[in-house]
């Protein structure tokens, strides 16, 4: 049973999407069958009427890699989930969209490794459904951008490989495709001191060799990336692992920069760590041009299975974004 808080939660289900409604989230999300989503570093496509969610699986037992010098805790790669819904409240489990493998610790889809913040594009050229997610060992130093490739928004995906773009590392990251077509890949990169943004090929396979580096120095990773009024708009995280720790986000001309941070968009109790939460994705409203939906995980390192979601309205109002706790948060 819901809480009275989760049950207030729920009733504030706000018009959102124009006709569409959306549910905003702090704590659990289910299924229209009642078992947990179970998608977290999530991302969302909309294709043919259709909002899809891809996200890590995360189950299992919760442990620490010796010999870190930071919260490396973990859980089986689980691989990527999906689930559909037509008015972002209800959502269907629709199976597992890119399996992970075992058996092979070599291989990089092994339940041994990482895989972690699945984001997927629709390719119209080609008609191919494209996932990119970041792939790595599990003290994170292989540090490669993984791609997959399916027919149908809900897989099952086909792995094609892993890269480091023109060599660079890349860690968190997300896929923004633009009005125009083009996909670009945003990763956190040398090390997370530094993002790079790589322009994808055209049929979103392949990083480019045009790329650039943004937020340079800054430490930022949870990238996402939305667009309004002709700008592009990113928001990150800072690096302090399953902790959570203040947003900020940074506009520019183009999606590759020069990016300029202004400043941390969450207003309110709670804006300093993100209301416990980590960035993860935003959605653009398909009715309303300002609106937008601010995903984000509330992760539980201790017992990572447990992880859960805040879902909050974004808007931007003149160039400034605000994310705002909904009432009875
Ligand atoms: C976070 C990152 C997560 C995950 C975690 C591992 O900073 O955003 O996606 O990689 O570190 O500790």
């Amino acid at each position: 049973m819901p809480g009275t808080k989760h049950l207030l939660l729920i009733l504030a289900v706000l018009c959102f999407f124009g006709k569409t409604q959306a549910q905003y989230i702090k704590g659990e999300l289910n299924d229209i069958n009642g078992r947990f989503v179970n998608a977290h570093g999530a991302g969302i496509l909309f294709y043919n009427g259709i909002y899809y969610l891809f996200g890590e699986i995360k189950k299992g037992k919760t442990w620490l890699v010796p010999g870190q010098q930071w919260e490396d805790y973990r859980v089986p790669a689980g691989g990527v989930s999906c689930y559909s819904s037509s008015d972002l409240e209800h959502w269907k489990y629709l199976g597992i969209a890119l399996a992970p493998s075992t058996g092979d610790s070599t291989k990089d889809l092994d339940t041994g490794r990482v895989i972690e913040r699945p984001k997927v594009v629709y390719n119209y050229k080609t008609k191919k459904f494209v996932m990119w997610m970041h792939i790595d060992k599990k003290d994170y130093s292989y540090s490669q951008a993984g791609v997959a490739v399916s027919d149908k928004p809900e897989g099952p995906y086909q792995y094609i490989r892993s890269v480091r773009p023109n060599g660079q590392m890349a860690r968190d990251m997300t896929v923004f495709k633009d009005s125009d077509g083009k996909a670009f890949l945003i990763y956190s990169s040398e090390d997370n001191n530094t993002m790079q943004v790589c322009l994808l090929s055209a049929d979103y396979l392949s990083p480019t060799e045009r790329y650039s580096r943004i937020l340079v120095g800054r430490r930022r990773e949870a990238p996402a990336m939305f667009k309004n009024g002709g700008k592009y708009y990113l928001i990150t995280s800072s690096c302090t692992g399953w902790s959570p720790n203040a947003a900020t986000y940074a506009v520019a001309n183009g999606p590759m920069g020069p990016f300029r941070e202004i400043g941390n968009p969450c207003q309110g109790p709670g804006a300093e760590t993100t209301f416990d939460a980590q960035s993860t994705f935003v959605l653009p409203s398909k009715d309303e041009p300002d609106n937008y939906l601010f995903m984000a995980d509330r992760w539980n390192k201790l017992d990572l299975p447990k992880s859960d979601y805040l879902w909050l309205p974004l808007t931007v109002d003149k160039g400034k974004v605000i994310i705002q706790q909904q009432t009875g948060d």
